[in-house]
């Protein structure tokens, strides 16, 4: 999967209608891994990270390590780090194809006193500026420009601790400023923080490596800056949202599933309401059992909202499994704009769908039926293959590369569960010449004034797809 976040990478072929049964073990979060990867440029000694699953958002990440001279590779499960980058900028392209690239810029800035990139890509599930980072960084002593395509970072007299309030607790900006004080010189109080448990997780590598940080998890967190920060094995936390899709596909398809190492309080908000909707749910410390043998009811309107509430990422799978319910229900994702790209697939399947702004309107439907559809985005993607499980006859989504983003033999681990599903790779299409696109881009928050020019890579104009496994 390549070219600024055009992922095709095959077609799932499913056929619905099976119930699952068994287990899966829960992998490590691809939004833990990814800020420690990024962390691992503020570290002078190696760096392990255990089980990391092989996502395309991981080797991505690998690429912007090694592009900039690090020395980055994977040993068995584990991802190992042996040297930063020693150089300031970033692979174009592989910055340009997900969001995560831009917290690659705080550490390099931090270590080598300049980060170069382009304006990340990522999924199109809103409009998802970088100004928060970008304001955070210049409290702290950074400045931003543009020089054609990209944006330049440099701190010519270091970092330094600074007290900042972020006016919305973005998970991405608080991991930037976390990444940014750490080695600053100082200290630095970030209110306002985001609490994900991901943040928590980046806070205890870095201490694991020497820094001082309090306070990761709560909406205060205040670090004293570190001289420089050591190298240590790490196991990252487990993704909560890998849970909450297979938790939907059980809840969808029917049958039992037991979800193991990953803590159910990480995604307590969605079991609650697979339980109103009428499965089973069993939890212990790091163990949730969902069943569903009976009809599944609507829950009325449900919200997303920053963490301890329902993530953001979990609405279109929750969605996918109220397809299937016996009376209404609506989500509202009060997080990103677009986060129901994939009602149109949901139509396809017979789901009595509506969109209106942010909300997801859901009727019941009387049976799902197969059909082919295209994952318009990672969430999305894999809400559609859990419609697809949940209907009957044998159904088609397309450009699965989209989900390879952050599900690792999503096909192989519903197959265990007795899902019938297989993959069909697309040969690979000669890659097409990329256009730059002139992007407007919030330097901070304020006044148009401050608004700068950046050009990204037209996601429209390049067409490439290539085998992963
Ligand atoms: C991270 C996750 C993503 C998850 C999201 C919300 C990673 C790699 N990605 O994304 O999976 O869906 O958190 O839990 O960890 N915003 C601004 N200015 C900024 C930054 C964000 O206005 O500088 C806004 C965004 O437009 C959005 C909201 O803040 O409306 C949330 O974004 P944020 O929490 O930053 O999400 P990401 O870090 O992009």
């Amino acid at each position: 999967m390549r070219n600024g976040g055009i992922c095709m990478a095959g077609d799932f072929i499913i056929t619905g209608g099976r119930p699952l049964s068994g287990t899966v073990r829960i992998p490590a979060a691809k939004n833990s891994v990814l800020p420690l990867l990024a962390a691992t440029i503020l570290c002078s000694g190696p760096v392990r990270l255990r089980n990391v699953p092989p996502l395309a958002d991981v080797n991505t990440s690998l690429r912007l390590l090694r592009g900039a001279g690090g020395a980055a590779c994977r040993q068995g499960g584990d991802v190992l780090v042996e040297r930063a980058p020693t150089t300031c900028r970033l692979d174009a392209e592989a910055a340009a194809q997900m969001r995560a690239s831009i917290l690659f810029c705080a550490p390099l800035l931090a270590r080598l006193g300049r980060a170069e990139t382009v304006l990340p890509g990522g999924c199109r599930i809103g409009a998802r500026p970088v100004d928060l980072h970008l304001s955070g960084l210049k409290a702290l002593g950074a400045q931003c420009r543009e020089e054609g395509e990209r944006l330049i970072l440099t701190a010519p007299s270091g970092l330094r601790g600074a007290d900042i309030t972020l006016r919305f607790p973005s998970v991405g900006a608080t991991e930037t400023l976390l990444l940014a004080a750490a080695t600053a010189q100082g200290s630095t109080t970030l209110r306002g923080a985001a609490r994900e448990p991901e943040i928590a997780d980046l806070a205890a590598f870095l201490c694991r490596c020497g820094a001082s940080i309090r306070g990761a998890g709560t909406s205060t967190i205040r670090v004293e800056g570190r001289r420089t920060l050591a190298g240590c094995t790490f196991a990252p936390m487990a993704d909560r949202i890998v849970a909450s899709t297979y938790a939907c596909a059980c809840a969808a398809a029917g049958g039992r599933v037991e979800l193991t190492g990953c803590a159910p309080a990480t995604y307590a908000p969605l079991l609650e309401i697979l339980a109103q909707m009428g499965c089973s749910v069993e939890c212990g410390p790091e163990t949730a059992v969902i069943s569903r043998f009976g009809a599944l009811h609507g829950v009325g309107k449900v919200f997303t909202g920053v963490y301890p509430a329902l993530a953001t990422d979990a609405a279109p799978l929750l969605a996918a499994a109220m397809l299937t319910a016996r009376s209404e229900s609506s989500i509202e994702d009060v997080i990103f704009e677009r986060r129901f790209v994939c009602a149109e697939g949901f139509a396809a399947f017979g789901g009595r769908v509506e969109t209106a702004g942010r909300t997801l309107h859901i009727a019941p439907a009387r049976r799902l039926s197969a059909a082919e559809v295209r994952a318009p985005d990672l969430r999305g993607g894999a809400a559609l293959v859990i419609a697809a499980l949940a209907a009957e006859g044998t159904s088609r989504v397309r450009e699965t590369g989209f989900i390879d983003r952050g599900y690792a033999d999503f096909a192989r681990k519903l197959g265990q569960l007795g899902a019938q599903i297989t993959r069909e790779m697309r040969p690979v299409r000669e890659k097409r010449k990329k256009h730059l696109q002139k992007t407007n881009f919030d330097l901070q928050s304020g006044p148009k004034d401050d608004t700068i020019q950046l050009y990204k890579c037209s996601k429209r104009n390049s067409a490439h797809c290539a085998v992963l496994r």
